[in-house]
């Protein structure tokens, strides 16, 4: 029984529409709608009364100054505090993303709001899942992270989660709160050390998708979360990093390494502009395609991307863009519709690349890198290309006559061609 307070939503929903683009998400909900596994309500108390296990799962979306906003997290706990009954154990378990300590307001809340007598246990348990692979995340997650102070709460969760094959870890609620904002820092540190050491290869010469090979060939490094580019985006990373470091300085224990991930990643997208300005000097009047509008593959989700990001700098100094993605168009215009109608939207990527003086490739969808390269090069009135993603092969573009412009790629290929 899932509860939302957007009826709007909730009636796509019960129509087998889903709001979002994710793969296999689609069947998943018609197949469950269709046996009666899977109801949607507006009904708060319907939800409380289903089921013994409540999962909040709201947005907990950045304030101006980097801070958490709890106050849909607070309004759920009011709310669900109005319709527990005494005698029905309830287990309130938190699926947000929130701040250390969350857990206790939330049983404070409760408490505060609720009848006497009520029984309830409240539960952190994270998510790990990816956008554009989320239902094989979520069906085959690295580990299951139940936090609880109660063995009565605890038991019923690892009830709900034995099938799952997959190792679940134990622990109080503030460390599981923790492991959440610490794992996601974690692998954008990542990306931004990748990233650092990209800009130290195209000062050097040296290559970096071979550096994060033969770093990510030691099996305490691994190759996962190294691949550079214009830096991470997206709804949680961003957020994320910004929350932990306020968590960190309201607790009095500032995470200054954090702050430089965040320098590193503003700093990357930067960069990228400064090597588009030095090759076309002036972005005024010069025609412009972009390929990429959502922050990864695989998802239609634009926020906080940075193709999104790059696209309001180039427009913003006057270049004429025509952007395509396969996915996220849609959903641009509905955001981003003050900068949208100031691009053309193409259907194919072909398309937006004609006539233009410089590709840039903002988002890695596969499709791109079996894009007619042939045509593109006949109908670019210049073959530049600036790959914010890597994800086309320098030598096989050079080749083919495009001027190609990687990231961390400062490998002189005629010297390595003659080398070989
Ligand atoms: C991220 C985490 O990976 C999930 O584990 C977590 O559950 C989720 O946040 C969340 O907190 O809800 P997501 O934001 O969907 O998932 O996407 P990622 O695949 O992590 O990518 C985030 C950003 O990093 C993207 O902009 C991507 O392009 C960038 N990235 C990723 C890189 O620039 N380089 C990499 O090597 C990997």
């Amino acid at each position: 029984m899932c509860v939302d307070n957007n009826q709007k939503k909730i009636d796509t929903l019960l129509a087998g529409d889903i709001p979002i683009y994710e793969p296999g998400l689609e069947e998943i909900v018609t197949k469950n709608v269709a046996s009666g596994n899977l109801q949607f309500t507006t009904n708060t108390e319907v939800g409380v009364d289903h089921g013994e296990i409540i999962f909040i799962a709201v947005p907990t979306p950045p304030q101006p100054d980097g801070s958490v906003d709890l106050s849909f997290i607070e309004k759920v706990a009011r709310e669900i505090a109005a319709v527990l009954k005494p005698g029905q154990y309830r287990v309130v378990v938190d699926k947000s993303t929130v701040p250390v300590k969350t857990g206790e307001k939330v049983t404070d809340t409760i408490n505060r709001y609720a009848d006497k007598g009520v029984e309830f246990d409240v539960v952190s348990n994270p998510e790990f899942l990816r956008e554009g692979c989320a239902v094989a995340d979520l069906m085959e997650p690295d580990r299951i992270v139940i936090g609880a102070n109660s063995d009565r709460a605890m038991a019923l969760m690892q009830k709900l989660y034995e099938p799952f094959v997959a190792p679940v870890l134990v622990t109080d609620i503030n460390s599981a709160e923790l492991i959440k904002h610490a794992a996601n820092s974690f692998l954008a540190l990542k990306i931004s050390y990748i990233n650092a050491v990209s800009q130290i290869c195209e000062a050097s010469g040296a290559d970096v998708e071979k550096v994060a090979e033969g770093i990510g060939m030691d099996k305490r490094i691994g190759r996962h979360f190294l691949n550079a580019g214009l830096g991470y985006g997206g709804s949680c990373f961003p957020k994320d990093l910004a929350a932990f470091v306020a968590i960190a300085d309201q607790i009095g224990v500032p995470f200054t390494l954090l702050k430089e991930v965040m320098n590193i990643n503003e700093n990357q997208l930067e960069r990228f502009v400064d090597n588009i300005r030095e090759k076309l000097w002036v972005l005024k009047e010069k025609k412009i395609s972009v390929w990429g509008l959502s922050f990864k593959p695989d998802t239609d989700d634009v926020r906080e991307s940075v193709a999104i990001k790059l696209l309001e700098k180039i427009v913003s100094e006057g270049a004429e863009v025509s952007v395509f993605d396969p996915k996220g168009t849609d959903k641009a215009l509905e955001f981003f519709p003050d900068l949208m109608s100031k691009v053309k939207v193409c259907a194919t990527p072909e398309e937006a690349a004609a006539g233009t003086e410089a590709l840039i490739i903002a988002t890695e969808w596969p499709e791109f890198a079996g894009a007619d390269f042939a045509k593109v090069k006949e109908s670019m009135l210049t073959p530049v290309i600036f790959d914010g993603r890597n994800l086309l092969d320098p030598a096989k573009m050079t080749e083919q006559g495009f001027d190609y412009r990687g990231i961390g790629r400062g490998v002189d290929l005629e010297k390595v061609e003659t080398a070989s």
